[in-house]
């Protein structure tokens, strides 16, 4: 195994989330039977159940959600103080371009920063915006991991292996990367202090 590979490994967590998606999957095969409105557990499907507090600090999780892999990131301070300081070097530093419609929450410049409702926790698309590869974790700062494929003064973030795009510990892209959009920010909202409902 490449140093590479196994950097990837370290770095990513594979999770069963909780509940309602993986319940709902056998139930979608239930007829229809007519109604306008979707069944509820139909709408079941479209949610998956996590509890954040399982993540530990510094971690990154993959989780699922409507059969797509999610980014779950439990951001320290230190991460979060590298989030900023580097705008000059993002395509869409506010988070404009896509996530007033992805999530409703996003209504300060505190969250269209962070880019979520608790800073720390950041639950993203795992899915790169350019053609949809699954970008590697990259959380500590300069070129020690990745040598000169990062810019200079890397604050760390993700890097996708397929054609090199790039995305700070925000998930917002950085210029010059073939990636048109920051990861998506899909909706969700907190049940508890530590369950996120996403969809
Ligand atoms: S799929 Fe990520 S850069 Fe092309």
């Amino acid at each position: 195994m490449t140093d590479k590979a196994d950097h990837s490994r370290r770095n990513f967590l594979y999770v069963a989330a909780g509940g309602l998606g993986a319940v709902a999957a056998g139930a979608t095969a239930v007829p229809f039977v007519g109604s306008m409105f979707p069944a509820a557990d139909t709408l079941a499907a479209s949610k998956t159940e996590y509890d954040v507090s399982t993540v530990v600090e510094g971690q990154l999780v993959v989780i699922q959600w409507q059969g797509k892999p999610v980014f779950v990131v439990n951001r320290t301070a230190d991460m979060l103080n590298r989030v900023k300081g580097h705008d000059d070097l993002l395509k869409d530093p506010m988070s404009q371009a896509i996530d007033a419609v992805q999530a409703e929450w996003m209504d300060t410049d505190e969250k269209r920063i962070y880019r979520a409702i608790k800073p720390e926790i950041l639950i993203v698309v795992a899915s790169c915006t350019h053609l949809g590869c699954i970008p590697l974790f990259k959380p500590t700062s300069g070129r020690e991991d990745w040598g000169d494929s990062v810019p200079e003064n890397w604050a760390g973030g993700w890097h996708c292996p397929c054609h090199g795009s790039f995305y700070d510990l925000s998930a917002r892209v950085v210029n010059g990367s073939p990636a048109p959009q920051n990861l998506h920010v899909m909706p969700y909202k907190y049940k508890t202090d530590s369950v996120v409902l996403i969809g």
